[in-house]
C-alpha cells in the first residue's frame, strides 16, 4: 500500500475538518503537527509549502468560477489580514490565498462559511473545482447554462464521505459553451454541449483526459448523450465507478485515464451502464465549434444591453487590494458578480451599455487589460519557485517578462498562448499550449542554470493535440534570442494543421 493509500485508509481525510481547531489551538504552531495530519490537511484545502515552512496555501473552491462581489471582498480582506496579500487565480478557476497560519485556519474557515464558500476536498484524491464556461448563462455562443448541473454535482460530492477516497484527483468540466474555454478534453470527466434525440439539449459524455508527467492523454468519447437533468447523477456514478475500480499501487498510474486505458472506451461504457441500470442514449451531435476562446474584452451577453468585461490577470496573481477593487468595480458597474477563467484571467459581468467606458476608464484597467498585447493575452504560468518545492525554476515572472519582450518585438503578432510549468508535473498546462514551457535546469560551462523545454502545437478543443518538443534545456538567459525561431515554427506548424484532410483530425465525438 502506497503512504497515501494508508493515510486514507486509517482515517477519511474530512475527519480532520472536527479536529482542525484544537489542532490549530493546541499545537500554536506548524512544527507538531503529525506529517499524516499534514496531508490530510489539503481535504480541507489547507496546503504545507516547504519553501515558506509555517506558510500555508489554502486553496478555495469556486464552482463553475462563479463568485459574487461581497465574496471577492471577504478573500481578500482575509489574505490581508492573515495572509500576505497574494492571491492566485488558477487553472482551474479557483483561488488560492497565501502564507496562512494554521492557528488562523478557524477564524478563516468561519469567515468562509460566512459567505458561503469553502476549502473543502480542494487537493488530494478529490473531486477539485468544477469547471464551466466562465460566461456560462449570459454568452450568447452556449447551447444552454450549465453551471447549474456543475453546482448540482457539486452538493453531491461536497462534504460527503462516499467522495472523498477516490485513488486520484478528479477533474471535471460541465459545459455548454460552444467556444471551447474550458480545455474539456484533458478532464478526467468532460461533459460538452451536443443535440441528442428530438432535438434535446444535452451533453456527449468523455472520460480519462488528463495532463502532467505522462503527458496529455485526450478524453475518450463514450458514446453517450446525457440529458442535463440527468447529468450530475451520471457524473457521480462515473466518479465511484473510478472510486472503486481504479488502480490504488503506484501514484502514477491511478488516474482515471489508467483505467479507461486498461478496459477501452467500450468496455468502461459497458461497465458505466450496469452501473447506471438504464440503457444509454448514443452520443448526440457535437455542437461545438472549431475555435476556443478566451472570453477576453468587451462582450454583448445574452441579456440584452448587458456586456461582459473579461480582463487579463497576467498570469492570475494578484495582490489583495487590486481584487478589493476589482469586486468594486463589479458592485459600481456590474452586477455584483466577477466570473474566472481557466486562462486564470476575470471577468466582470452584467455591465449596462452606459456604464461600460466608465469601466473601461477605470485605473485598474491599466493592469488587468481587457485588450492586452497578443502574448500577455494567452499567458499562464503555474506557481512555480515562489512557492512550490517542485518548481525548478521561477515561472510567473519569467512568462510576464518574455511576453512583454515579445510583444515589444512582434507587435503585430496574433493572439496566441504561452503556458509555463515550473516542472514536468504541468499544472501550467504546458503541453496544451500553443508555446509550452516546461522548468528544468541545464548544464552551462559546468555551471547549473535555469532551463525550460518548449513545446509547440498544443491544442485543446474538437481538434486537441498535446505539444511536441521543440527543444530541450534551453538556458533561461537564452529564451529572447531563440523565441523568433519558436514562433516561426509555430507557423510552420500551424499552417501544415490547418491543410490536413478533416478524416484525419481527432474529432472527441464524430458529427453525425
Ligand atoms: C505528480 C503530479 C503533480 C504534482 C506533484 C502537483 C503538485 C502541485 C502543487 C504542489 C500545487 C500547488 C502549488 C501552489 O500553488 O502552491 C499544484 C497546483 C495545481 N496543480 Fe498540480 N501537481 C501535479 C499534477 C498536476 C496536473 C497533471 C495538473 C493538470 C494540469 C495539475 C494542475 C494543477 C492546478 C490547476 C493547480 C492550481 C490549483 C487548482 O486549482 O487545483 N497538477 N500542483
Ligand atoms: S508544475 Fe511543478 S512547479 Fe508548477 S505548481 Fe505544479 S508541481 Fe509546482
Amino acid at each position: 500500500m502506497n503512504p497515501i493509500e494508508r493515510i486514507k485508509d486509517e482515517k477519511n481525510g474530512l475527519d480532520i475538518l472536527d479536529e482542525i481547531d484544537e489542532l490549530a489551538a493546541q499545537h500554536g504552531g506548524w512544527e507538531t503537527l503529525e506529517p499524516d495530519d499534514r496531508e490530510r490537511l489539503k481535504w480541507i484545502g489547507i496546503f504545507f509549502r516547504k519553501p515558506t515552512p509555517g506558510r500555508f496555501m489554502m486553496r478555495i473552491r469556486i464552482t463553475n468560477g462563479q463568485l459574487a462581489s461581497r465574496q471577492l471582498h471577504t478573500l481578500a480582506s482575509l489574505a490581508q489580514r492573515l495572509g500576505n496579500g497574494v492571491i492566485d487565480i488558477t487553472t482551474r478557476q479557483q483561488l488560492e490565498l497565501r502564507a496562512v497560519q494554521i492557528r488562523d485556519v478557524p477564524d478563516i474557515l468561519e469567515a468562509l462559511r460566512g459567505v458561503d464558500l469553502t476549502s473543502l476536498q480542494t487537493g488530494m484524491d478529490n473531486i477539485r473545482g468544477v469547471n464551466t464556461c466562465a460566461l456560462s448563462g449570459l454568452t450568447p455562443y452556449e447551447l444552454f447554462d450549465a453551471a447549474p448541473v456543475g453546482e448540482q454535482f457539486t452538493q453531491t460530492f461536497l462534504g460527503n464521505r462516499e467522495y472523498t477516497n477516490l485513488p486520484r484527483k478528479l477533474n471535471v468540466t460541465i459545459t455548454g459553451c460552444l467556444e471551447n474555454c474550458t480545455h474539456s478534453e484533458t478532464q478526467d470527466i468532460a461533459l460538452t454541449p451536443a443535440i441528442g434525440p428530438r432535438a434535446a439539449h444535452g451533453f456527449n459524455v468523455a472520460v480519462g483526459g488528463k495532463m502532467g508527467s505522462g503527458g496529455m492523454t485526450v478524453a475518450q468519447p463514450l458514446d453517450i448523450f446525457v440529458a442535463p437533468g440527468e447529468a450530475s447523477s451520471l457524473a457521480a456514478t462515473i466518479t465511484l465507478l473510478f472510486r472503486d475500480e481504479g488502480a490504488r499501487e503506484q501514484r502514477t498510474k491511478t488516474r482515471l485515464a489508467f483505467l479507461v486505458q486498461e478496459w477501452g472506451a467500450e468496455l468502461f461504457r459497458q461497465r458505466l451502464e450496469e452501473r447506471w441500470g438504464a440503457p444509454f442514449t448514443s452520443a448526440g451531435r457535437d455542437v461545438r465549434m472549431q475555435h476556443t476562446t478566451d472570453h477576453l474584452g468587451v462582450a454583448a451577453q445574452r441579456q440584452e444591453g448587458l456586456y461582459s468585461v473579461g480582463l487579463c490577470v497576467p498570469t492570475g496573481r494578484t495582490q489583495a487590494a487590486d481584487m478589493m477593487e476589482l469586486a468594486r468595480l463589479a458592485e459600481v458597474y456590474g452586477a455584483g458578480a466577477i466570473r474566472l477563467t481557466t486562462g486564470q484571467n476575470a471577468i466582470v459581468v452584467g455591465v449596462p451599455e452606459e456604464d461600460v467606458q466608465p469601466l473601461l476608464d477605470e485605473t485598474l484597467l491599466t493592469r488587468f487589460s481587457p485588450s492586452p498585447p497578443a502574448f500577455t493575452r494567452g499567458l499562464v504560468s503555474c506557481t512555480g519557485k515562489d512557492y512550490c518545492n517542485l518548481a525548478l525554476i521561477e515561472t510567473k515572472a519569467l512568462g510576464k517578462q518574455l511576453a512583454e519582450s515579445l510583444a515589444a518585438r512582434f507587435p503585430d503578432a496574433a493572439p496566441l498562448t504561452m503556458n509555463w510549468s515550473g516542472c514536468p508535473a504541468g499544472c501550467g498546462n504546458h503541453h496544451a499550449a500553443d508555446i509550452g514551457f516546461q522548468g528544468a535546469k541545464a548544464r552551462v560551462d559546468g555551471e547549473v542554470v535555469d532551463a525550460v523545454s518548449i513545446f509547440v502545437g498544443g491544442r485543446t478543443g474538437t481538434d486537441p493535440r498535446p505539444g511536441e518538443k521543440f527543444m530541450d534545456l534551453v538556458p533561461v538567459s537564452m529564451l529572447d534570442e531563440l523565441m523568433p525561431v519558436v514562433i516561426d515554427n509555430l507557423a510552420t506548424l500551424k499552417k501544415i494543421r490547418r491543410e490536413q484532410p478533416a478524416e484525419d483530425r481527432v474529432l472527441m465525438v464524430p458529427v453525425s
